[in-house]
Order: C-alpha cells, then structure tokens, then sequence
C-alpha cells in the first residue's frame, strides 16, 4: 500500500471525514491537543439538577450544566464555597470534629493553602479552567536545593540541618562510586561489551560527580563553605557526608526518600494561583453565586420513581428540594453517615472507601527569616519528626511577613497531630520548627492547622483506593444510582488533585447529559 505523506492524510481526512482528530491523534500525527472549554450538543429539556456540595466538583459540574441550560441548585453545608480549594486568610473559620471552631488570625494579605498548592503541568483541564475563568498563575517551586534535610536524634547527622544539595549530590556521588566501582571489577554484570560498559562508567562519572579514578570527592555541586569571590577568593567546597553517615542518620529512610521530588505528578514544571489557590473556586462562585444555597446540610438523599428528594437543614430548619437528578459530590467518610436508599453496593463501597489522614499549619512570621538570613525561596524542608515536611511559600518573595506551612503530615504522624488540641499543634509545630530554624521563636505570630481527617464535611484528605477496591468499590460508583452520579476526586484516578474534581463532573455531566439529550457522549474521549 502506498505511504500516505501526513500532508496528504491531513488534506484527505479534513476533507472526507468529520472524525479525523481521533484517527490523526491515534496515529501519532499530531500531538494531543490541550484541554479545551467543554461544549456540548443537544437539549438540556429544562431538566433540574440538585448538586451535592460547592467543592470544585460541584463547582464545575454546575458551571458545565448552566451552559447546556440545566437548572442547578447547590446545597453547600458550609458558609463557604470550595471545599478543600482553600486559602485560609484572617478571619477563615473551620470546625474540627471534638475540638469546635477555629478563626484565622492572619494579617490582611497573608494565607496559606490549607488544600491543593500545587498544580501539576500536565493537569490540562485544570490550567484549562484557570484560563476560562481568568484564574492568574504562577510557578510553584516544589523543589529547592537550598532547603534542609533534618534527621531528629537519629545517627552522627542527628539534630543538623543539612542543605538539599549536600545530601542529594553526596547520595548521587557515593551510589555512582559504588556502581562504577562494580562495574570496573567486573562485579556488576549487565550483560554489555566492555565498550558500553565504559560508556556507562563514563556516565556515572558525569552525574555523579566522581573524579578521574570514579571516586567522588565532592564538588561544587554540594555547595561552598566559603562562597567564590574577587580576587584570591577561589572558594572553599565542603567535606562530604559518608555514605555510612547519612544511612545511620536515616537519610536513606522512606522520610526522605527523593521520589516525593519526582514522582510524575511533582515534576515541574508546577503552578498556583496566584493570590491564593482559593482563586480557582472564587470564579467559579462569582458565576454561580444565585445557585448555591449556603449552609445547607444535607441529611437524607432519596432516589424516587422519577427524580430524588433531597432533605437538607439551614438556619431556618428543615428543608426539602425535589429535582430531576442528583450530583452527589460530598465526600464518602460523611455521605456514609447521611440517610440514603442506594443499591446495597453503592451502600457498601461509600462506608468502606478509605481516605487519607493528613493535616497542615500555617504559621504566621513577622518576617521571611527563611529568605533574609537563610536564602531559602519556595521549595521544602524534609524531616523525620512529626513535621515531615515544611513548605515555603513561592509567593510573595522579599516582602515584609509571610506565611509558611509549618507542617504537612501523613497516616500516623497526621492522627498524631491531628489528635492534639489546636494550641498544643502551634506549639509542636514551634518546639520541631525552631530546631530548624531558630528564629521561630523570635519571629512568630499566629498559626492556623486544619487536620482534614478531622474536619467536619470533610473527614478525610482524599480516597485512597487498593487495586482490589478499584473493582469492588470504585467500579460499582461510577455508575448512576438511579437518578444519582457520585462525583469527586474519589471518582477518579486523580486522587488528590483538583484535576480528579474536574475530570470527574465533566465525566458525570457528559453521563447525564448523554440520559438526558438522548446523545452518546462517552468523557474522556471527546478530545478535551
Ligand atoms: N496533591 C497533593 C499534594 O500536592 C497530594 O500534596
């Protein structure tokens, strides 16, 4: 058969067939397009929607549904839109289940994002949304060699703080010392001629650092203890750690192991809104602000012949709003505890889904000491403590006060903390931080935490699912429970991303629109 030039499949296809995205991006002859504004066909029949919830799901699938001429109503528990999109600013208020209400003490200008901070560059749809709705972005700084890796009395690096770059270029260094050695005495075998191998020595020489005998003797990789400068100023490198060192001290410890730097999801290049990630749910609110009803707690959810009925409480008391269909986004650690009549799988998958643990502090400083005295801008301080982590704001550089995450903590360390009362958590996040960073104490202001485990409406971080529970528990919820669709980041294999919000409502609405307007649109294949 003939080779068709890509000039003359693209003049054929353009003109004979109205499906040849599809079949060009299938072959590989153009690239995939980036996500664009959702637009379907078809007759929305005057159909009423109630939304469960003004998370971004909820958020978008409303946004989505209005455009088609639906008529949506959002019931939102909370005096807020967002859900987990939030900047917490003075005065933000937030209920932890047994300890009662908490108000932000912030300055006027100062936030931290208690929820997402990050956005990654290939969450298209996300970047796509912030460009719709005129959401400003900037880059996040997710990594910084210039942060500290601090092992808590734990080996001959106990209790020091330790420059990202120190450790990461020594690690580098000894592993490919180790390798190439191996590999030189022939003791590491990868089945190569003796060219390649010395080709692969040469590459370990390179990226690690290694001298002309493949030891590594440190460089200037790992950074000065005295800085080059004019005239006989030649700089002074520093010792490297051993490799002994740093494995007593446990720098080799799932704490600090590097992958959370370059997992697929954390590789830059990265972005936030700017001004707050809150920004994103802010635009969709402002175009939505008539259909929410706030401070509406839903307490029962029930499928009827035709349509549901949704039983909610507000101030005023009870309530009930009957529609045509249901977009249920509230997450499933508190819809299990709402009264429904879902198919017994339903049931059973929304009381088992597993969700993460998981909690943060913002600390208030009357100055960015990190920046001004320790040249740290963005990026993150590891630890092994409860801490686990301190994030630096990548905003707002050299200006007067800031706000830092003073911790971001998982699974155990995340109940542990989140078990605590919220003044004994400003002081375990002051009593670890200033280890690190001793002007904390000097330095410190107010602080806010939010352990989502324990928030009300919330209840947990994200789901988290097994590769079993994906059949037995996420499968039968993709589906419609009647007139209901689930729907959220547990809805999706984005878990923990705004990007799982938003992928989720445009599947759900391409579903409902589909039952409704008597159209197949199957999300995700509708190139966007
Ligand atoms: N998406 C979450 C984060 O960025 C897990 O930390």
């Amino acid at each position: 058969m003939k080779q068709l030039t890509r000039r003359e499949f693209l003049r054929r296809t353009s003109i004979l067939a109205g499906t040849s995205y599809p079949a060009m991006l299938a072959m590989g002859m153009i690239p995939a397009a980036p996500a664009v504004s959702f637009r379907l066909e078809g007759e929305s029949g005057g159909k009423e929607v109630v939304i469960l919830g003004a998370g971004l799901a909820g958020l978008s699938a409303a946004y989505e549904l209005g455009k088609l001429g639906y008529k949506c109503t959002i019931l939102e528990a909370r005096e807020r839109a967002g859900g987990r999109c939030w900047s917490v600013r003075k005065g933000a208020v937030n209920e932890e289940v047994g300890l009662g209400v908490h108000t932000a003490g912030f300055d006027e200008g100062q936030y931290f994002n208690a929820g997402p901070s990050r956005i990654p560059h290939h969450h298209g749809l996300t970047l796509q949304y912030c460009k719709e709705l005129n959401v400003s972005l900037q880059i996040y700084n997710n990594v910084n060699e210039n942060s500290y890796y601090y092992a808590e009395g734990k080996g001959p690096l106990s209790n020091k703080k330790i420059r990202v770059r120190e450790v990461h270029n020594d690690m580098r260094g000894w592993m490919a010392e180790l390798l190439a050695k191996g590999m030189d005495g022939g003791k590491v075998d990868a089945g190569m001629s003796k060219e390649d191998t010395l080709k692969v020595i040469e590459y370990l020489r390179a990226e690690g650092g290694l001298d002309i005998d493949k030891l590594y003797k440190a460089s200037a990789r790992r950074g000065y203890v005295e800085s080059p400068g004019a005239g006989d100023k030649e700089g002074r490198i520093g010792e490297p750690a051993s490799l002994l060192a740093m494995l007593q001290s446990g720098l080799l410890d799932p704490d600090f192991y590097n992958v959370a730097e370059y997992t697929y999801e954390l590789q830059g290049t990265l972005f936030q809104a700017i001004g707050g990630m809150d920004r994103i749910a802010a635009a969709f609110e402002q175009r939505l602000h008539s259909l929410i009803r706030y401070r509406s707690e839903v307490t029962s959810i029930h499928n009827l012949e035709q349509g549901v009925k949704i039983v909610y409480k507000d101030a005023a008391g009870e309530k009930t709003v009957q529609a045509d269909f249901c977009i249920c986004t509230i997450p499933l650690p508190v819809l299990s505890n709402i009264d429904h009549n879902f198919s017994s799988d339903a049931s059973r998958a929304i009381d088992s889904v597993v969700y993460m643990n998981t909690g943060k502090i913002g600390l208030q400083f009357k100055r960015r000491f990190w920046e001004e005295d320790e040249g740290i801008y963005g990026g993150i301080t590891h630890t092994n403590n409860q801490l686990t982590q301190i994030f630096y704001p990548s905003y707002d550089y050299l200006s007067g006060k800031g706000v830092l995450i003073g911790y971001y903590n998982f699974n155990d360390k995340a109940v542990a903390t989140g078990n605590l009362s919220y003044q004994q958590r400003e002081q375990l996040a002051l009593d670890k931080g200033s280890l690190i960073h001793p002007q904390y104490r000097q330095e410190f202001e107010s602080s806010f935490s939010v352990s989502w485990h324990k928030t009300k409406y919330n209840l947990g971080g994200w789901a988290l699912y097994s590769a079993e529970e994906r059949q037995s528990l996420y499968k039968p919820l993709l589906q419609p429970d009647k007139q209901v669709y689930f729907c959220g980041e547990h809805m999706t294999y984005l878990n923990a991303w705004m990007a799982g919000a938003f992928e989720s409502s445009r599947s759900v609405v391409a579903a409902l629109h589909s039952r409704v307007s008597g159209q197949s649109y199957v999300y995700p294949s509708l190139g966007s």
